[in-house]
């Protein structure tokens, strides 16, 4: 046997892929982190590259990756316990560092209990498999993360048990919730926290509001659900994210370690009744290996240290070097999205360009991610800027003064 006649099909199929723009370039991959020196933030080298880096697409914002005491924690666990669990979460494979997250990013983010999952993608997929039955009615921000969309995709069934509005459009909301069938019992509403392509924000406080005016209309109420991946540890006065920020109070939350908190793993916060029924059926926890009680410790110091003066000192480096660059942006008259969070769009508005600006950047020693289409609408063509709060101020300055060079 051989797959001979399969791999000519695969061949044939990413073919279509490139011709259709979407497939995905080739993995650069990363050799060497040079630590901060002097004016400088830290430095990537690149396998076959003899250039240094600055890394300005990279979701660790507060720049915990390589926090000393982030390294010591995953030492220590992995010391005590070695690198596998051996076994999935049911069958011994919890060890007090999955338990301890647990209960700490519970009370971070003010939940009565949570799950931690291998990731916010897993998360979401076992929501789903969690929460839903046939009389659940899932509604989505139409620019929600893969994630959720294939999250509602496994619950949606039947696929019309489902509604899409438009991106942060309240009245759009109404009109899904109206939509409902007669006969649905529960209704979800899940939206990203903050939107990772453009860096604005939901609403959450007016969508909370909205849901709870429809709540009565169905036997098990109307459960708002936000995925603030990108806002937990980098938003809100205290880095507890988006629902802090629009002081709202969101039915479940769900992130990732793997941002802001620099580590990996993802997390579902809620009611001890949503927990446990995770717990029980999300088969996305259940029939997989936990994160290593590496991850664990390092995400348990993470949340220690965001929620320190240290934490508090992170949030405001980020926040002015994020104000650094997007006045900076401004002054050369380029086109963003406004808001305070560290990921701040260029629109640039063509994919030719788009493609330019990122090669010359990439020559200069700078990393960013160009977003074309289909990844983006045509017309929309991006570079997503990325502040993390390693970066200093001449770093900022001169990534600004390569811009203005650029024509
Ligand atoms: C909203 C949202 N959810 C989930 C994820 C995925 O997070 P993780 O890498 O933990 O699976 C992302 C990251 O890109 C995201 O933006």
């Amino acid at each position: 046997m051989s797959t001979h006649k399969l791999d000519i099909s695969l061949e044939q199929e990413l073919d279509a892929l490139k011709l259709e723009g979407r497939a995905k370039p080739t993995e650069r991959i990363i050799e060497h982190y040079i630590p901060p020196k002097g004016n400088n933030g830290p430095r990537y080298k690149l396998e076959g590259n003899d250039n240094e880096f600055i890394r300005l697409n990279s979701n660790s914002y507060l720049s915990l990756s390589n926090h000393p005491d982030l390294i010591d924690a995953a030492d220590k666990a992995t010391h005590k316990f070695g690198v596998g669990p051996g076994a999935v979460r049911f069958i011994d494979g919890t060890f007090v560092y999955h338990d301890r997250l647990e209960k700490k990013v519970a009370a971070f983010t003010n939940k009565p209990a949570a799950k931690i999952f291998n990731s916010a993608y897993t998360a979401n997929c076992g929501l789903a498999l969690s929460i839903s039955n046939k009389k659940t009615h899932w509604i989505g921000d139409k620019l929600n993360h893969n994630s959720i969309i294939r999250a509602m995709r496994i619950s949606s069934i039947p696929k019309e048990n489902k509604g899409i509005f438009k991106h942060n459009d309240m009245a759009d909301l109404k009109r899904c919730l109206d939509e409902v069938s007669p006969g649905m019992e529960r209704v979800v509403v899940i939206f990203d926290g903050i939107f990772s392509m453009r860096g604005d924000y939901a609403p959450i406080n007016e969508i909370t509001k909205i849901c709870k005016s429809y709540d009565s209309k169905f036997k098990d109420g109307v459960i708002t659900v936000v995925d603030d991946s990108h806002g937990i540890g980098a938003y809100g006065d205290t880095g507890r994210g988006t629902p802090e920020f629009c002081n709202a109070a969101p039915d479940i939350i769900i992130g990732t370690f793997g941002k802001a908190f620099g580590v990996n793993g993802g997390f579902i916060c809620a009611s001890n009744s949503i927990i446990e029924s995770v717990r029980q059926k999300a088969d996305t926890y259940i029939y997989t290996n936990p994160l290593s009680v590496a991850d664990c410790a390092a995400a348990i110091k993470a949340i220690d240290i965001c929620d320190s003066a240290q934490g508090r000192q992170l949030l405001f480096d980020l926040q002015k070097r994020t104000n650094q660059f997007r006045q900076g942006l401004e002054g050369l008259g380029k086109e963003s999205i406004t808001g305070p969070h560290p990921v701040v769009p260029l629109l640039v508005r063509d994919t030719t360009k788009t493609h330019d600006l990122v090669n010359y950047l990439f020559n200069n020693g700078v990393l960013v991610v160009g977003l074309t289409f289909p990844v983006v609408p045509k017309g929309d063509e991006t570079i997503r800027f990325q502040i993390n709060a390693c970066h200093t101020f001449a770093d900022i300055n001169h990534v600004i003064e390569l811009l203005d060079q650029f024509d």
